[in-house]
């Protein structure tokens, strides 16, 4: 997996993709942008068009690693366009869609004629929508829409513009947005390598391959759970292994958990989106992470809700902690030992949690620094050897 930052319909998000992946299915599956279609999957029928760098592209055949810094526009992003609502109308009036799966693509890739032509000339409208494919329509209805709506604009005044509102120079998708050109200009190439990562505002969600349901009881009210779980240096402080480098933004976290499964250390940098529900006392972390020098990466969501117990007196924390591992490190992810050890993680955690709300001076780190997988196993390891001997004996 390689991370990668993307201006996305004017919101900042970070990623995680394999370097084969194309635009076109980061857009739809990580962020469920579905008005990007997915016709020929060849670069031919044009169904994947969108903006990037202002410039339509044929999402399907561009690596989305190789847009780092891109500023990607897709149909959803183009609601409120004055030229695009323009050429919906025409569409409609001109009857230049039936099943409308070329349709997102036919926008994008008319919007930049519309900008761009002088006037509304047939040829040239067939010549600038030649890379649509359309199996409908016959593109008669097509082309008068476009040519009515360039025709309407140059009447009202409004110029053509000869780039077309391009922000960049070179092949599209090259990664020379303006955020990569910021980056490059002060030597700092990629964001994989950058030491402070853009400003998250989005963190996609994802769909864990492994997931692992854990309950702890603690003799503290709900209330008070709910309070130290909302303060972020004091949850990484009871959690083996984790520091936090940034965590002003209560809804926003960029930290590091260390872990040493035998001879192998790995350190999963990363950041995750924070959410809270005072309502029903609950609670959703959302992260990825990847340790650089096993190569491994790690996506993965912890969901917390809160129960009352003894009139409010204790607490149960019911957690569901999914992940997916990828890398090196994957070869720890057979889900028993990972159950085992997410176990006696969360223990170690709940006791931790519980010497905090009794008091631990403000600040005090109460966890240990790294997980060291070499305990726990062991400790799961002289469990199962203690199950077995128990029921060997008892049977
Ligand atoms: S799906 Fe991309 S060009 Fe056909
Ligand atoms: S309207 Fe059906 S493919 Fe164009």
């Amino acid at each position: 997996m390689t991370p990668f930052a993307l201006t996305v319909n004017g919101r900042a998000v970070e990623l995680l993709a394999e370097p084969r992946i194309s635009l076109a299915d980061v857009v739809r599956d990580k962020l469920d942008l579905t008005g990007t279609h997915l016709g020929c999957e060849h670069g031919v029928c044009g169904a994947c068009t969108l903006l990037l760098d202002g410039v339509p592209a044929r999402s399907c055949i561009t690596y989305a690693v190789a847009c780092d810094g891109a500023e990607v526009t897709t149909i959803e992003g183009l609601d409120e366009d004055d030229i695009t609502t323009e050429l919906r109308a025409a569409f409609a009036r001109e009857h230049a869609l039936q099943c409308g799966y070329c349709t997102p693509g036919m926008l994008v890739s008319a919007r930049d004629l519309v900008m761009r032509l002088p006037d509304a000339d047939e040829r040239q409208i067939r010549v600038g929508m030649s890379g649509n494919l359309c199996r409908c329509t016959g593109y008669v209805g097509i082309v008068r829409a476009v040519s009515s709506v360039i025709a309407e604009r140059r009447a009202r005044g409004i110029a053509p513009q000869a780039d077309g509102g391009r922000k960049c120079l070179g092949p599209v998708g090259s990664g020379h947005g303006p955020e990569t050109a910021a980056r490059l200009a002060q030597g700092v190439p990629s964001i994989a390598r950058s030491a402070a990562p853009a400003a998250v505002l989005t963190i996609a969600n994802v769909t864990p391959a492994i997931t692992i349901e854990q309950s702890f009881e603690i003799a503290h009210s709900p209330e008070q759970v709910f309070a130290l779980f909302g303060n972020l240096a004091a949850v990484a402080s009871c959690l083996p292994g984790a520091s936090l480098t940034k965590a002003d933004d209560p809804r926003h976290v960029e930290g590091a958990i260390g872990v040493q499964i035998g001879p192998v250390v790995a350190s999963f940098a990363g950041s995750a989106r924070i959410e809270r529900n005072a309502a029903d006392l609950s609670g959703r972390i959302v992260g990825s992470g990847q340790d650089q020098r096993s190569r491994s990466t790690t996506q993965g969501e912890i969901c917390y809700r809160l129960t009352p117990l003894a009139g409010g007196a204790s607490t149960r924390v019911d957690l569901s902690i999914g992940y997916t591992l990828t890398g090196m490190l994957a070869q720890v992810g057979r889900s028993g030992l990972v159950r085992d050890l997410a176990r006696r993680m969360v223990t170690e955690f709940a006791g931790n949690l519980d010497r905090k709300l009794r008091g631990a001076a403000p600040g005090e780190r109460v966890a240990s620094r790294t997980i060291n997988g070499w305990s726990l196993l062991l400790g799961v390891a002289r469990e199962r050897l203690a199950r077995w001997l128990g029921g060997t004996v008892g049977g």
